[in-house]
């Protein structure tokens, strides 16, 4: 078998004919290595060389409505998912080692085991001991969860095939191996081959499993991309070290929206979601300081206000520096850019930094006029009010764009009590009693409404 064996870019997940120092695809180095083939036609190796039946198909008009699903109790969670975990689906979790990928998961096989479903925790890193401490501590120390401490999957699925659990949870992915595959657990194959079977496992089971995926330092889930592919929902689960909050991310689902976000905070007593966000990302703010400009962004379908900062500096460099955290680069590009043309303020000369606060990365264009009026704000000394909100898109021209879901962001300003909001003007009316709203054609305009005297 090994003869057809082709090789593939550990970092992208492309095919190669041969092996080469860089990856023409995503131009890593040393990221190319040889590897079998996950299956040849219809006698796979990993099935252990039998040959398969044919297939049953269905005319698209006489299937039936997706069954119900497991719904984990955690609404944060549940949200992400679209309505929890879909039966007969995989579900992949990456993040950083130590993030709360574990205990995130233990919470959920908790609620759903209090639920009456059937809930396996597989743990190919902790032994159970460990586990029913970290379930004690969470006070789910008498759950009906069952656990495992394994790491063979040909074990591991002759036992599910036995329980027919309605959850499994699979910690982690690197851990398993398939003994019929010459590579170490973590590997390429391993991964590859292990994530295939359990996949395949869970829809001719209708089970919902979870895999568990550690990331590595460039941010991609151990070996490959090629797992995202094959399952159906894929989670992030982030958090910036020395930020008790985590941001659990949605960036494939196949049974719900993409880009939606739940937040949650870590604490003694594990993970505690956080239902109103903007509340936390804002509770650290100070009274109106010059550079500090509070933003109504949208996060999937939730509105979020949080905290652009901007400080201004004489730059003793040739270069100034333009430092972000937490935005796009190119985008501060652009906003200074069009500031100096379209509006004839110049950030020559000038140390630019700009972040938001608590660790948020926003990917929100609507971000745009915040961050200008958070740069004009500190380049000029001068506060917005407190109770000051501010969004919309800035155009290249200097135009500002309509941005969508106008009222949740206004309605999501009011319950925080902002009463003041500058946005594009759309041409429709916003009326929502006991804030004012005020609209603007241009950056040009807003510029010399708020910060006239230069
Ligand atoms: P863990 O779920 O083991 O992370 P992962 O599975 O992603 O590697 O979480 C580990 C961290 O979470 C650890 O540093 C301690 C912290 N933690 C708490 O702060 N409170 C808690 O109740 C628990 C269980 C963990
Ligand atoms: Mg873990």
């Amino acid at each position: 078998m090994g003869k057809s064996a082709s090789y593939i870019c550990t970092s992208c997940g492309a095919k190669h004919a041969r092996w080469n120092g860089q990856c023409d695809v995503c131009k890593e180095w040393n990221t190319i290595i040889r590897e079998a083939p996950l299956s040849a036609g219809p006698t796979s190796r990993s099935l252990g060389g039998r040959r398969g039946n044919s297939i049953d198909l269905t005319s698209l008009s006489s299937i039936e409505d997706p069954p119900e699903r497991n719904l984990t109790g955690m609404t944060e969670l549940d949200r992400v998912l679209g309505g929890g975990l879909a039966l007969a689906s995989a579900t992949l979790v990456g993040g950083d080692p130590g993030i709360g990928k574990s205990t995130l998961l233990l919470q959920a096989a908790a609620h759903c085991a209090r639920n009456e479903k059937n809930v396996i925790y597989v743990s190919g890193e902790e032994a159970s001991s460990q586990i029913r401490l970290r379930a004690s501590r969470l006070g789910l120390g008498n759950a009906s969860v069952r656990l495992a401490n394994a790491t063979s999957l040909r074990d591991i699925l002759a036992t599910l095939d036995a329980e027919r659990p309605d959850l499994v949870i699979i910690d982690s992915i690197q851990t398993i191996w398939l003994d019929n595959i010459e590579a170490a657990p973590g590997s390429l194959s391993q991964v590859r081959a292990s994530a295939h079977e359990l996949v395949d496992f869970a829809k001719r089971k209708c089970i919902s499993a979870v895999l568990v995926g550690h990331v590595t330092k460039e941010g991609l889930i151990a070996g490959p991309r090629v797992v995202e592919h094959m399952v159906d929902t894929v989670l992030y689960f982030e958090g910036e070290r020395g930020h008790q909050f985590r941001i659990l991310r949605s960036v494939k689902n196949r049974y719900g929206p993409i880009d939606e976000i739940g937040i949650f905070e870590m604490t003694a007593i594990g993970l505690e979601e956080v239902s109103n966000p903007s509340e936390l990302f804002l509770s650290g703010r100070a009274k109106p300081a010059p550079g500090s400009v509070v933003f109504a962004g949208m996060e999937g379908s939730r509105p979020l206000l949080v905290e652009i900062q901007a400080l201004v500096a004489r730059s003793p460099l040739s270069q100034p520096r333009r430092t972000v955290l937490g935005l796009d680069q190119a985008r501060l590009a652009m906003i200074l850019a069009v500031l100096e043309s379209r509006c004839g303020i110049s950030f020559a000369g000038l140390d630019v930094f700009l972040n938001v606060a608590g660790g948020l990365k926003i990917t929100d264009p609507s971000a745009d006029l915040a961050v200008a009026a958070a740069l004009m704000s500190a380049r000029d000394g001068k506060s917005l009010e407190a109770d000051t909100v501010v969004f919309g898109e800035i155009s290249l021209s200097g135009a500002l764009r309509p941005v969508p879901q106008v009222e949740k962001r206004l309605k999501e300003s009011k319950k925080l009590g902002f009463t003041c909001l500058h946005i594009p003007a759309d041409g429709k009316r916003s009326d929502i009693k006991g804030i004012t709203v005020e609209k603007h054609g241009d950056l040009g305009g807003f510029v010399a409404g708020k910060f006239e005297e230069r």
